[in-house]
């Protein structure tokens, strides 16, 4: 099922980091996110997503040079602003760099960049990558400072942070989870007016692709660790399948 021509499309981005977590758990060669790159792809994928940390506890750097080499998809290179990750970005240059913050103690990404008190430099940390054709995003919250301030220093996408709603939900917490979905639409709608193009992404399952999906704004959702886990019981290309299958269905 393919959304009619008057929606425009959205596009799924697969982040195969925790297939490299399976992986360093054991200091094993496999599993490879490099062939679950390859398996998404067939799946109907349309993009893959991979966070190289400081401390490399999944993604390694073979691992994004490999994807470089033998993916046909673009690849979403997620970093942190350090002058390490600048230089790994410019050597390989990916379809896109996707800025995030980043804790050594944090399990996983936990909140949005904080870019309009960092305006000044983030525009100089991105200038580059700019120039080496790559497509600037930015991870951010529901806050129109930090729309305001993306659009300001030049980002072409900002990616929304969807865990907070996804959490609230899985806490019971459906009032709550509500408010911060309406929250989250009108910062959406905000940074589509604002000329920037619309991501979203983090903590999103079966059951909560839908109200994202079902945004005109919204052009790509970047989901990984629930289909990674759900490829345990279903294999990853039905899970990338059927989460393509619920995008379409909510997009309609
Ligand atoms: N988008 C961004 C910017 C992220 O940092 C992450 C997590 O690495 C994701 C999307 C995917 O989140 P999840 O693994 O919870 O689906």
């Amino acid at each position: 099922m393919t959304p009619p021509a008057s929606r425009p499309p959205i596009r799924l981005g697969v982040n195969i980091d925790h297939v490299a977590t399976l992986r360093n758990a054991r200091g094993t060669a496999y599993p490879d996110p490099v062939r679950a790159a390859l398996v998404a792809q067939e799946a109907g994928a349309d993009g893959i997503t991979a966070h190289l940390r400081e401390d490399r506890r999944h993604i390694v750097d073979d691992d994004i040079a490999r994807l470089m080499e033998r993916i046909a998809l673009p690849l979403n290179f997620e970093m942190a602003a350090t002058d390490e990750m600048q230089q790994i970005a410019l050597r390989h240059r990916p379809h896109a760099v996707c800025i995030v913050p980043e804790k050594r103690e944090e399990r996983t990404t936990e909140g949005g960049l904080e870019v309009a008190a960092e305006a000044d430099r983030l525009a100089d940390f991105i200038a580059p990558l700019r120039e080496a054709g790559c497509r600037v995003s930015l991870f951010i919250g529901h806050d129109a400072r930090q729309v305001e301030a993306a659009s300001r220093i030049g980002a072409a996408v900002v990616e929304f942070h969807t865990g907070h709603y996804c959490d609230l939900l899985l806490e019971g917490q459906g009032d709550a989870a509500e408010a911060e979905l309406a929250q989250l639409r009108r910062a959406i709608r905000e940074a589509e007016g604002a000329g920037l193009e619309v991501h979203a992404g983090h903590g999103l399952t079966f059951d909560t692709v839908g109200p994202f999906a079902a945004l005109d704004e919204v052009r790509e959702l970047n989901i990984g660790h629930f289909l990674i886990a759900e490829s345990v019981f279903l294999g990853l290309g039905p899970a990338v399948a059927e989460m393509r299958r619920r995008m379409d269905a909510a997009r309609l």
